[in-house]
Formats: structure tokens, C-alpha cells, sequence
């Protein structure tokens, strides 16, 4: 079984698709964090981040698989410090909308869906990385509440405003890139979790999952 999850950043999809797969017993895959890989491994070895080729063939080398402990790039498992720092931050977006880089994560991540059952998250991956998922899910809130969530995670060095202007660019970014911009699949459920706790989302989205 695959359930898929989109939305845009800080919205809470990670802290839901990381419960959902605890609760049904499945892997749980963040997309965002093959991208993160990418950025991380061209900033570690002095890739000119300026220049797609010089990313791109970089990228075509790197091996990618998937633990319960988390991402491991060409054997090495990165930490969420690692894939979080603030110059990940700065230039993951615009990596992630090389297609090419795309092309190369999303073969990666259809290879592990193909034999393991999942919890996915990301901004594509109910339209063009698992659209036979089961279930699919499109969070939304609105961009204080998410810069509000972004700041109380303290990951960032940034302030509540800073990050606000942040998480506004990467809106931007993620919903006019040339391929798997976020958009809504029409199949999709469609929560708004402004004013809703992750309990309360969890328990709507595991009431339709039994439905099923
Ligand atoms: O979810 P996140 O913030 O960790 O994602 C990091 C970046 O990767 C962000 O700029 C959006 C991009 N991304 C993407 O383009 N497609 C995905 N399926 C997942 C993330």
C-alpha cells in the first residue's frame, strides 16, 4: 500500500506521514530529503552551485537508499542536522527544479515504492511520483501558521519574519517549476491544518484510511 502526501513546506506533512506509517507498520519516505541529500553532497564536495551541469553530474553518481534510520547517499546516512542546515536551505529549491535532477530522485524513489509498502511525502508525489497511491493527501495552511510551526522546530537560525519571507519564495518556487510543481490532484483529500492539531489531523486521515 502507498499513501502519498503533498503540500507545501511547513505545513506538518512530515510530522503526519512519520505517524501514519508508525500507526500502519509501513516505511516512511520524505521526498524532500533526496533533494536535501543532492544539495548536501554538492555543497560537501565544492560543487559550483551556480552551474546545473556540474550538479547534475554529481547527482548521476550518488547512490540513494532508504532505512528506518533515514536517508543514506552512496552509503553514508546523513542527519537531519545535515539535510537541514541553512545552506541546504538556501540553494535546495532551486536544485530541486532542475528537471534532470528530477528525473534522477524520481527514479530512485519509484524503485523503492515498487516493493514496499509506504507513508510519501513531498510536492509531487500524488501527481507524477506514485499516482496509483491508494491514498492520497494534499495539506495545506496558511503562511503563518507554517512559518510559526518552521520557528518552534529550531532547526533555523532565522527569525519568525525571516523565515515567513523564506517559506514565501519556496511557495513560489515549488508552484512554477517546470515539472512536479505542487498542485492539487483531483482525487486528492484536501485538509486545511491551520487551526488543527496533528492529532486531529491524524484522526480524520486514519478514519478514511480504514474506510478503505
Ligand atoms: O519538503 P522539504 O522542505 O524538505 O523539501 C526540500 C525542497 O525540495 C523544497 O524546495 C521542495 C523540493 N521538493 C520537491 O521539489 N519535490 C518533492 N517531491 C519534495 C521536495
Amino acid at each position: 500500500m502507498i499513501i502519498a502526501i503533498d503540500g507545501p513546506a511547513g505545513v506538518g506533512k512530515s510530522t503526519l506521514a512519520k505517524a501514519l506509517a508508525e500507526k500502519l507498520g509501513l516505511l516512511y519516505l520524505n521526498s524532500g530529503l533526496f533533494y536535501r541529500g543532492v544539495t548536501y553532497m554538492a555543497l560537501k564536495n565544492g560543487v559550483n552551485l551556480e552551474s546545473p551541469p556540474a550538479i547534475i553530474r554529481l547527482a548521476e553518481t550518488l547512490e540513494f537508499s532508504l532505512s528506518r534510520e533515514g536517508l543514506l547517499v552512496s552509503g553514508r546516512l546523513l542527519s537531519s542536522k545535515e539535510l537541514q542546515n541553512d545552506e541546504v536551505e538556501q540553494w535546495v529549491s532551486p536544485i530541486s527544479s532542475l528537471v534532470p535532477i528530477r528525473h534522477i530522485v524520481n527514479k530512485n524513489l519509484t524503485k523503492i515504492g515498487r516493493n514496499t509498502d509506504l507513508v510519501a511525502e513531498g510536492r509531487d508525489i500524488t501527481t507524477v511520483v506514485f499516482p496509483q497511491a491508494e491514498v492520497k493527501i494534499y495539506l495545506d495552511a496558511s503562511l503563518d501558521a507554517r512559518a510559526a510551526r518552521r520557528f518552534h522546530q529550531g532547526t533555523s537560525q532565522k527569525t519568525l519574519a525571516e523565515l515567513k519571507k523564506t517559506l514565501a519564495e519556496r511557495d513560489e518556487m515549488d508552484k512554477n517549476k517546470a515539472e512536479g510543481r505542487l498542485q492539487i490532484a483531483p482525487e486528492a483529500l484536501y485538509f486545511d491544518t491551520s487551526d488543527l492539531t496533528i492529532d486531529e489531523v491524524c484522526e480524520k486521515v486514519m478514519s478514511v484510511i480504514e474506510k478503505k
